[in-house]
């Protein structure tokens, strides 16, 4: 049996590679496509948290309709912490929503990306509970950390 000594040369090389692409990766994200991934995030969110007020409003909420909703909304909690990377506010030519004080005022903002997270999570935990009306309390107090996000930092749609 030979040896392929040249082998672990070439296993090197595409280890080298593969790393090179994972550091060049940041660098390639355009900010067009960051905003891209940001607005679908946001959308998915509003779909999920709209059909877990629709869930609420049947007669006999379905406990895993409104479990689906609320992992969705609990993943989007976890995901937007990513979803402003330096360089993806507004400028000409790009359209976007998310004020400039997002980047300028970050810990204001992150305080109510946190409230937003903690609210997700009791809601999970209320709806854990199957108690309807202890799920409704929990969903208009996400509605609230919805809202005063978008009051401060999102420009107002027209
Ligand atoms: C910490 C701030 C913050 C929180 C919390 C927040 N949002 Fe937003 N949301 C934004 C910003 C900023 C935008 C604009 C993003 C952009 O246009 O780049 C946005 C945009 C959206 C959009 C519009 C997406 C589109 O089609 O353009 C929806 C829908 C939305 N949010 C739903 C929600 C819901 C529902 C919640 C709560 C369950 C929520 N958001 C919580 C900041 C927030």
């Amino acid at each position: 049996m030979t040896i392929d000594r040249s082998k672990p040369a070439k296993l090197r090389a595409l280890a080298a590679i593969a790393l090179a692409g994972i550091a060049a990766a940041p660098l390639l994200a355009a900010p067009a496509d960051q905003i891209r991934t940001r607005i679908d995030g946001y959308r998915d969110l509003g779909a999920a948290f709209k059909t877990l007020n629709d869930g609420l409003r049947a007669p006999s909420p379905q406990p895993p309709v409104l479990r689906a909703a609320v992992q969705r909304i609990r993943a989007a909690a976890g995901r937007q912490y990513g979803w402003y990377p330096a360089g993806s506010g507004p400028r000409p030519g790009v359209k976007t929503a998310a004020k400039p004080e997002i980047w300028a005022q970050g810990a204001r903002f992150r305080q109510l990306q946190d409230g937003f997270a903690v609210q997700a999570a009791a809601l999970e935990r209320a709806v854990s509970t199957g108690n309807a009306a202890a799920i409704r309390a929990a969903a208009r107090s996400l509605g609230g950390s919805c809202k005063a996000c978008h009051d401060q930092f999102r420009v107002e749609a027209n």
